[in-house]
């Protein structure tokens, strides 16, 4: 069995990977091309985003046809040889599920809207209320009502994203067999790892306005969510035992995660979850300027640390994703310290216990766009909340401000390989905009330096197939209310791994709380770090002490 405790995972985007037909698309032939630098990195799975038949309303995320590729990223051909050289170089595929929705394009919504009742079951279709209200009041992710309405049934449907994803209806047996064999179709291929694409959100509740809130508490968790992970569980990869998965938890609860990711194995090997990463929100509400709370965010990833552990349940350890800002951008530097705080940041996650990701670009530094105009944004989500914010009254620089900041696309500019044109991304007109400074953050420049962040993230997972207390041990806070500092212990065995990262621009004077006898500094991102009771940070210091 794969131990996915010594794993990394290397998330791709393909869209915005590597061109290699010159329409500005990024495809699968450039991931295959891409397979040697990733292998330099030293991951072991590849987790790549939907490459399906998609109108490519939210990227792929709207999937027209589950058992075919998007001619945009390639062929069927492509893909096979995509997995059969991964193969050769010891790497694993994971391909993201998403069967939360389809795409409206989608075959089976297409009948549903014909009128075929068998096909109108595939979804969630509901009567307005008698006042010609939607059935309820809840909000979509993306903005609006999650409800459409289809006059020529005079009912609306449910989409809990964009209109153009209506929601599947997990309650009807035949969709969880068709999911199921979408699941095998790729099983048969070889696939051994898929990640499911907000599969917390699949068994809905109760059909209730929400005075509260968006409508998330009668559909997250909801009331039939083990029952169907069990059954997609015992129905498809639960067969074998080599095939790596991830549930992708939205808004979720730990209770939940601890069956989710339990390591009986009944339901997935393990979770994403997002709490972490709401530091910089005020509440639920993501479309503020708000300082990231540094000590909210301590606290999430510890208690999440110790709980997991304590309910023998596994965690996906993660900054970055295509859904989020650059890390290096929100929590670190991209200026003066941007090399220390990166490396810092990778640090901090990878010594976690948890199968850490890391997301493409992350690993040579890359930051948040530096778009200036709306004109060029591309995801959905960041365009109707340009408008909405407006709608609620902020003037436009003061909505844009709030994009720049949490938009989606700060994680989907083109990867940047070289200081040349287009980043070395594409030869034509790239789908969204090159950031500038890839003149000077791109992988060449990093494969070229010895210091680079790209080192240090390969030397990260090196380290955590070396020392087991990293995969395997223990995890302690250490001084958590500390102002400035994340530090905690791991240990195992006899060994223990002390991690100590000061997360701010100016130093600091600490005092560590263990005896530091028989310790050495085995990585920091300083050249001459000291292993010292009484430790003298500098700007974004990071050490990891073993003994
Ligand atoms: C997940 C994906 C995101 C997508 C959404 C709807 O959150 O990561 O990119 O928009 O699900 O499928
Ligand atoms: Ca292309």
């Amino acid at each position: 069995m794969e131990d996915f405790r010594k794993s990394v995972v290397y998330q791709i985007y393909p869209k915005s990977f590597y061109d290699t037909n010159g329409d500005g698309l990024g495809d699968l032939n450039g991931v295959t091309e891409k397979l040697d630098y990733i292998r330099e990195l030293g991951a072991d799975y590849i987790w790549l985003t939907p490459f399906f038949v998609s109108p490519q309303k939210d990227n792929g995320y709207d999937v027209e046809d589950y058992y075919n590729i998007d001619p945009r990223y390639g062929t069927m051909e492509d893909f096979d040889r995509l997995s059969a050289e991964a193969q050769k170089r010891g790497i694993k595929l994971m391909l993201d599920m998403v069967f939360n929705h389809t795409s409206s394009r989608n075959e089976w919504f297409q009948k549903a809207l014909a009128g075929d009742e068998r096909y109108k079951n595939y979804y969630i279709f509901r009567k307005g209320k008698e006042n010609g209200d939607p059935p309820t009041n809840w909000e979509s992710k993306f903005g609006g009502s999650a409800w459409e309405y289809v006059p020529q049934f005079d009912e609306y449907y449910l989409h809990l994203f964009d209109v153009s994803q209506p929601d599947l209806n997990w309650d009807n047996p035949e969709v969880r067999e068709q999911v199921e064999a979408v699941v095998r179709f790729w099983m048969k291929k070889g696939v051994k790892g898929f990640r499911f694409d907000v599969v917390n959100l699949i068994s809905k509740g109760s059909f209730e306005d929400d005075y509260e809130g968006d409508g998330r508490r009668f559909y997250t968790d909801g009331p039939n969510i083990h029952k169907y992970l069990q059954e997609l569980n015992e129905k498809t990869f639960g067969a074998d035992k080599g095939i790596v998965t991830v549930g992708e938890m939205s808004s979720t609860s730990m209770e939940n995660c601890f069956r989710y990711a339990s390591e009986d194995g009944k339901e997935l090997s393990m979770v994403f979850s997002f709490h972490h990463l709401k530091v910089d929100f005020a509440g639920n509400e993501k479309w503020v300027l708000v300082p990231y709370d540094f000590q909210k965010l301590k606290k999430i990833l510890f208690d999440w640390q110790f709980g997991m552990a304590e309910h023998h349940a596994w965690n996906a350890v993660f900054w970055c994703n295509h859904d989020q800002p650059r890390v290096v951008s929100r929590f670190g530097d991209e200026g003066k310290y941007w090399k220390q705080s990166a490396k810092m940041l990778g640090t901090v996650i990878h010594c976690l216990r948890g199968t850490p990701y890391v997301y493409q670009g992350e690993e040579i530094g890359m930051t948040n766009t530096d778009f200036t105009d709306i004109s060029r944004y591309r995801d959905v989500e960041s365009i109707n909340y340009y408008r909405i914010l407006q709608e609620k009254g902020l003037r436009p620089d003061d909505a844009f401000r709030i994009i720049q900041i949490h938009s989606r696309d700060n994680g989907r500019t083109p990867m940047q390989w070289t200081d040349g044109q287009n980043a070395g991304f594409t030869t034509a007109e790239p789908w969204i905009g090159v950031n500038a400074n890839h003149t000077d953050v791109n992988a060449e420049a990093e494969l070229a330096d010895e210091d680079s962040i790209f080192r240090h993230y390969q030397k990260l997972i090196r380290l955590r197939k070396e020392l087991d207390v990293i995969a395997y041990g223990d995890f302690a806070p250490l001084d958590q209310k500390n102002a400035q500092i994340l530090a905690y212990r791991r240990s195992y065995e006899g060994h223990t791994l002390l991690v100590v990262n000061n997360f701010y621009g100016r130093p600091v004077t600490w005092t560590c709380p263990e005896e530091l006898e028989g310790y050495s500094c085995i990585l920091s991102n300083y050249p001459d770090s000291e292993v010292k009771k009484e430790m003298e940070l500098r700007p974004f210091e990071s050490v990891v002490l073993y003994r």
